[in-house]
């Protein structure tokens, strides 16, 4: 599927618009639909501004604007979806909708056109058992903002046909994105794995170990980390931020490792979400004063090893488990949130025997789950074994 497709994009929110830009910009058409007509309004509003910026920045020329921005059509039918080789779903988080959107695009397209969700973190299974063809469906997951984040995590489910699954990947790779191919399990790759960055910096805040600058700070100086977990957290949303966490950890049947913290619900609840409503741990009103870290080398060394080895923990138990080659995990982790490294490539080069220490450590010290090494960490330490040399 090299040549030019018809693509329709389901849900013209933040994602569904990022996505009809980036498939228009790769030549494609894009039919839009929303069945929610100031949302459809809004995503032609935020286009126009978004070419507008481009073309003053001189990313692009008018007539290169001018043609991409005819690529992208906006409908208030989804029967006008009946040519389309493929479609990504980004209707709101809700199973439900979901399904029913699902079955009904089902009844207007033809047999191989490809359905796909944008689903951060339903399981694809249950979105394709609505369906009459779960063959030809699987998860395209976009990170945001689309247009800007490299990674996209392609999520075959049980039932997905190894065609669909090939023909969505050279689609995809055509967008001019890097493509990582996931298992259908909780978080994926990028969703799982960085869980730790946010739930151990909350942990060491809680304990008191260090104050949320200190925390920052450590993570940006010893680990090239660009943003703290904090920073991050206040960027992303904490209101997206601890619904992710608490999915994660419902769908891995409350396993205590992805436990979500009391702190960030409390956040979430007094709507401090961050950026965007002003405050989150941060305060972003004007004149505020952003608080200092205390610069200790040492308490610094001691955050960055116990956050840096969770996030290892976490790689290295979703390579055991299969979710993706270790290749994807590295690619996944750079890609997606922009880590300075691929995890397990930092593995190798601190030594694996150090990161074991420091989970052991922290496992005989606080008896908990959330510290127990992964049993392919053990097996590698016993043979001496590298994950890359
Ligand atoms: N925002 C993110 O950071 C992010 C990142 C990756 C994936 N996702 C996933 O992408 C999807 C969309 O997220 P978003 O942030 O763009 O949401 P959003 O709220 O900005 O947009 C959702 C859009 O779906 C429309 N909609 C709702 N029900 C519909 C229906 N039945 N038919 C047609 N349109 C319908 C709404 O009117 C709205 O315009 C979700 O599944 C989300 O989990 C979000």
């Amino acid at each position: 599927m090299t040549k030019k497709s018809l693509i329709g994009v389901i849900g013209s929110g933040a994602m569904g618009t990022g996505i009809a830009q980036v498939a228009a910009t790769a030549g494609h058409k894009v039919l839009i639909y929303d069945n929610n007509l100031q949302a459809i309004e809004r995503s032609q509003g935020n286009l126009r501004d978004t070419f507008n910026r481009l073309t003053e920045k001189k990313k692009l020329t008018e007539a290169d604007a001018k043609e991409i921005s005819s690529k992208i059509v906006h409908t208030e039918s989804l029967t006008d979806f009946s040519d389309c080789s493929l479609i990504i779903e980004a209707i709101i988080e809700n199973l439900e909708t979901k399904q029913f959107v699902f079955e009904e695009a089902e009844k207007i397209v033809t047999a191989d056109c490809i359905l796909a969700t944008n689903t951060s973190s339903l399981s694809i299974a249950s979105i394709a058992s609505a369906c009459t063809n779960p063959k030809r469906v699987l998860g395209i997951h976009f990170f945001n903002p689309a247009p800007l984040m490299p990674l996209v995590e392609i999520i075959p489910s049980l039932a997905t046909d190894d065609n669909c699954l090939k023909k969505a990947k050279e689609l995809i790779d055509g967008f001019r994105k890097i493509t990582v191919i996931a298992k259908d399990t909780p978080g994926f790759i990028v969703n799982r794995i960085a869980r730790p960055f946010y739930g151990e910096a909350i942990r060491i805040y809680e304990e008191g170990i260090a104050d949320i600058p200190t925390i920052d700070w450590a993570m940006k100086e010893k680990g090239g980390f660009k943003m703290g977990p904090f920073e991050l957290m206040d960027l992303i949303g904490n209101d997206i931020n601890y619904k992710v966490t608490e999915t994660v950890w419902q769908q891995f049947f409350y396993d205590t490792r992805y436990r979500p913290s009391l702190t960030q619900k409390r956040l979430f609840e007094a709507k401090r979400f961050g950026k965007k409503s002003g405050r989150g741990y941060y305060d972003y009103s004007e004149g505020a004063i952003m608080p200092e870290p205390k610069k200790d080398k040492l308490v610094a060394e001691k955050i960055f090893m116990r956050i840096l080895s969770m996030l290892i923990n976490e790689a290295t138990d979703a390579l055991y488990y299969n979710v993706a080659s270790k290749e994807d995990i590295e690619l996944a982790m750079t890609k997606g949130v922009n880590y300075p490294k691929g995890l397990l490539k930092w593995a190798d080069e601190i030594g694996l025997e150090k990161i074991y220490v420091v989970l052991k450590a922290l496992q005989n010290e606080y008896g908990e789950e959330r510290y127990r090494p992964s049993v392919l960490m053990k097996r590698m330490l016993d043979k001496g074994e590298k994950f890359f040399i």
